[in-house]
């Protein structure tokens, strides 16, 4: 199991986010436990400390039942998306926390399994739900029923592509002579030959695209926004919040909610007077992103695009 969890996951910015979080006395929640590295992290810092963990993946629950079993009772884990932390915590007795921590993205379980169609390294059905239980739409779905704009749109927005439009286009046509794009292989081959050697990126010419689709199926944006705000309200005044993102488009979502949530007038720049009802109810506690040093970086590629950012509550009365 140790072997497992090692190679599987070294946890990302592992000292800064337990710095932020300081884990030092009461109830903490990480939301995204994983294969509960950051969450034994936690543990061990204090005994002071109890945890509530959240996941979406049953598999990634199993496992950090298993690797977190030596805590007993200081710790409880429940399969749920964290859009629901509030509903969580109720159920578990738990009215306010000390801090929270989330962890975004995709685990390296899921990238590695074979079978739930994340990565194109390998063949599989084009799947992408981080919780089949509770979504129906899976990325080949959405590809099967949703209009040429519709998918150019996901493209776009979700993966930053350029070439979103010819993308959907060619998925469209692909439809219409009979065929539906079933496997991830299927969607990378497509992809690439719309794109071709048209760019001059390191990275493989699907990997906006599969990310655009994996944001989409699991609403990925929608979820990480009522969690932000239904977080700032569970904390108790003084709680921290830590979020680590892994893509720009979740990264600017979490520094605009935290400007929104520490006071900042979100109203356009024309209107005479403050309609947002703008009100301050956190401190921001890192004005830039904190980033992988590049030994993190260098030993563990995962890292590189990590940026975190930590609040702490503080509600004026
Ligand atoms: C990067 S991993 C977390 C790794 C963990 N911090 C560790 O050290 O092992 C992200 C996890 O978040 C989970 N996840 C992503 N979105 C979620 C959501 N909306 N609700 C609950 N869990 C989610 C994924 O299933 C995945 O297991
Ligand atoms: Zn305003």
């Amino acid at each position: 199991m140790a072997m497992l969890f090692e190679n599987q996951h070294k946890p990302v910015l592992l000292a800064e986010a337990i710095k932020y979080l300081s884990p030092i006395r009461g109830v903490f929640v990480d939301a995204t436990i994983g294969l509960g590295g950051h969450a034994e992290a936690i543990l061990d810092r204090s005994e002071n400390v109890e945890l509530v963990g959240i996941d979406q993946d049953k598999q990634a629950i199993e496992i950090a039942k298993q690797r977190l079993k030596r805590f007993g009772d200081r710790v409880k884990i429940i399969h749920a998306n964290f859009a629901d932390i509030k509903l969580v915590l109720n159920r578990s007795g738990v009215e306010k926390v000390d801090g929270i921590l989330a962890d975004l993205g995709v685990s390296s379980l899921q990238l590695d399994d074979k079978e739930r169609g994340f990565s194109f390294r390998f063949d599989a059905k084009l799947d992408m739900r981080m919780n089949p239980d509770a979504q129906t739409r899976t990325a080949a779905d959405l590809l099967k029923t949703l209009s040429e704009e519709e998918i150019a749109d996901i493209i776009l927005r979700y993966g930053e592509e350029k070439f979103a439009r010819q993308i959907a286009k060619k998925i469209v046509m692909y439809r219409e002579a009979g065929k539906h794009i079933e496997t991830t292989l299927e969607l990378a081959k497509l992809v690439e030959e719309v794109i071709g050697g048209r760019r001059r990126e390191k990275i493989h010419p699907a990997t906006r695209t599969f990310q655009a689709l994996r944001i989409a199926v699991n609403r990925e944006l929608e979820v990480l926004e009522k969690f932000i705000f239904d977080a700032i309200d569970v904390l108790k005044n003084g709680g921290r919040f830590v979020v680590i993102s892994f893509h720009s488009l979740e990264d600017r979502l979490v520094k605009t909610s935290f400007l929104r949530l520490s006071g900042k007038c979100m109203c356009p720049k024309n209107f005479p007077e403050c309609v947002c009802g703008a009100k301050r109810l956190i401190e921001i506690l890192t004005r830039k992103p904190v980033r992988p040093s590049e030994a993190e970086k260098k030993e563990n590629p995962r890292s590189r695009s990590a940026k975190l950012r930590a609040c702490l509550k503080r509600c004026e009365e």
